[in-house]
């Protein structure tokens, strides 16, 4: 008989943990994480990947035909099946565990090769294996954090009748309009077709013209607003800005919602209460994760989170923003003044250090956003808003969208875009035109500053970063 492992009558470790009753018959399945041999028994605890405690499973030589063969395989990252019955700990660490009946090994992991034992290891080295460090305690915390906030992102539109819309990945446009967009070609850039000109013919390539990886899904969620009054966008993102920070991806996920009939207040409302969400979803939800940040990553996550759930978030304008940053004695690298853009520190400095919560600062100058972004009274700011965490900086960035014909177009023309190229665009002003907002929210920075970890290729299980696409 082939060996066939059967999924169906498994039970997961978290629900046995949580629930498990002594005298229940279980079948668990999963990898090693540490084995202690003693006079007469040995304890293996099994994970798999469903909590961050493994199961203690007990192996007695009585009850186990196998039991020497078997302890000698159980190293480190070996996967198995066990069969057994359950019963009360005696052990201080656990209330429940697995007295094993069966125990049948699938593939064995070399003490001397896999590189994930038992000690420490830097972030730095993980990201080296990373096809093996989701297997790490803390990394396994990471990315079930992450799956909730996720799921608490399409719960809190959902019940609010927000509709999930699929914004394309490959675009023709920049939204951002800041020229860090991944070509998308089928040339073959060895061999480049060229214009009399001298420049690429792109009506050979593809589809016939320049396309890109899309840095924002918000013009063509702009177009589905227009007939579904809110929606939202969550996918993959790209954008070829050379920035080696700990913040900075090349592919991260953004969630952008778009929201007819709706200006800037109600959009920093929005805003602030789906933040807020996702961080009562996430306490309530991985409260074993959570302590373990807590202890072991950053010892203020908890206190953190807490105090975002109890506290409304700070709302200045930009020009009250750059007078504060004028009037401290903290000496910043980058120079503050009117007209110029918040840098990380003057964001961590505004939402850390002064107003020690989250800080949306909005009215931003016309010059330094994008095109999109609808002009106020004053003719020298736009509607738009960022929201600062300490630590993190930026986290969201939205605005009212212009939502006047000859205004968008004028703007245009300023910043150089081709009426041409966006005709679409300006038909959702020149029909049914209403006023709009939205925003959005950097997901890896969200669930970086949730769970205090310092560098965002540790937040996403497959980072892009300049140099650096492996699998
Ligand atoms: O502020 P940004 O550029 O805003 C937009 O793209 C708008 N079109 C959104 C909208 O209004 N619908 O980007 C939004 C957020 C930032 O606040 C930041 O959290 C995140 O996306 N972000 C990045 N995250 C990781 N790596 C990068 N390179 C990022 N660039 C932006
Ligand atoms: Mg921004």
């Amino acid at each position: 008989m082939s060996k066939q492992p059967s999924i169906t009558s498994t039970q997961r470790v978290v629900d046995l943990l949580r629930r498990g009753e002594p005298n229940q018959m279980v079948k668990v399945q999963g990898w090693v994480r540490t084995k202690r041999e003693m006079k007469s028994l040995a304890f293996v605890e099994v994970n798999d990947g469903s909590s961050l405690q493994g199961l203690q499973v007990v192996l007695d030589p009585l009850a186990l035909p196998n039991y020497e063969a078997v302890l000698r395989d159980l190293n480190t990252g070996t996967s198995v099946t066990v069969h057994g019955e359950l019963a009360a700990s005696q052990g201080k660490n656990q209330r429940i565990e697995l007295r094993a009946q069966t125990l049948e090994v699938w593939g064995t992991a070399d003490l001397e090769t896999y590189p994930l034992q038992k000690k420490r290891h830097s972030f730095e080295f993980l990201r080296t294996i990373a096809h093996l460090r989701s297997r790490t305690n803390t990394l396994g915390a990471v990315f079930r954090v992450r799956n909730t906030c996720a799921n608490a992102i399409h719960q809190f539109f959902q019940e609010r009748g927000f509709l999930w819309v699929h914004t394309p990945i490959i675009t023709t446009g920049d939204c951002e309009g800041a020229g860090e967009q991944f070509i998308v070609t089928s040339l073959d850039l060895n061999r480049l077709p060229l214009t009399p000109g001298q420049q690429v013919d792109y009506t050979q390539d593809f589809f016939g013209q320049p396309t890109y990886l899309t840095v924002s899904g918000q013009l063509e969620a702009e177009i589905m607003a227009m007939a579904f009054s809110n929606v939202y966008t969550f996918g993959p993102t790209f954008r070829a800005e050379n920035s080696n920070t700990s913040r900075h991806l090349a592919e991260f996920w953004m969630v952008e919602p778009e929201m007819a009939f709706c200006n800037l207040d109600g959009d920093m409302d929005l805003a602030e209460a789906f933040l807020k969400h996702i961080f009562r979803t996430v306490l309530e939800t991985c409260p074993e994760d959570m302590a373990f940040f807590d202890q072991r990553i950053d010892n203020t996550v908890l206190a953190t989170a807490e105090s975002i759930l109890s506290h409304s978030f700070e709302r200045i304008t930009y020009s009250d923003a750059i007078t504060y940053l004028e009037k401290t004695d903290r000496v910043f690298e980058y120079p503050v003044a009117w007209g110029l853009d918040l840098q990380s520190e003057h964001e961590r400095y505004l939402a850390e250090d002064l107003f020690e919560k989250p800080v949306i600062v909005t009215d931003y100058p016309k010059e330094i956003k994008a095109f999109y972004m609808r002009l106020n009274d004053d003719h020298k700011t736009v509607a738009a808003m960022d929201i600062l965490m300490p630590k993190i900086g930026e986290i969201i960035g939205g605005s009212q969208r212009e939502e006047r014909l000859t205004v968008l177009e004028a703007r245009m023309q300023v910043q150089d875009l081709n009426p041409h190229d966006y005709g679409w665009y300006l038909d959702l002003r020149r029909y049914g035109t209403v006023p709009h907002a939205g925003f959005g929210l950097g997901f890896e920075r969200l669930v970086q500053f949730i769970t205090g970890m310092t560098n965002i290729r540790d937040v996403i299980p497959f980072p892009r970063t300049p140099l650096n696409a492996e699998f």
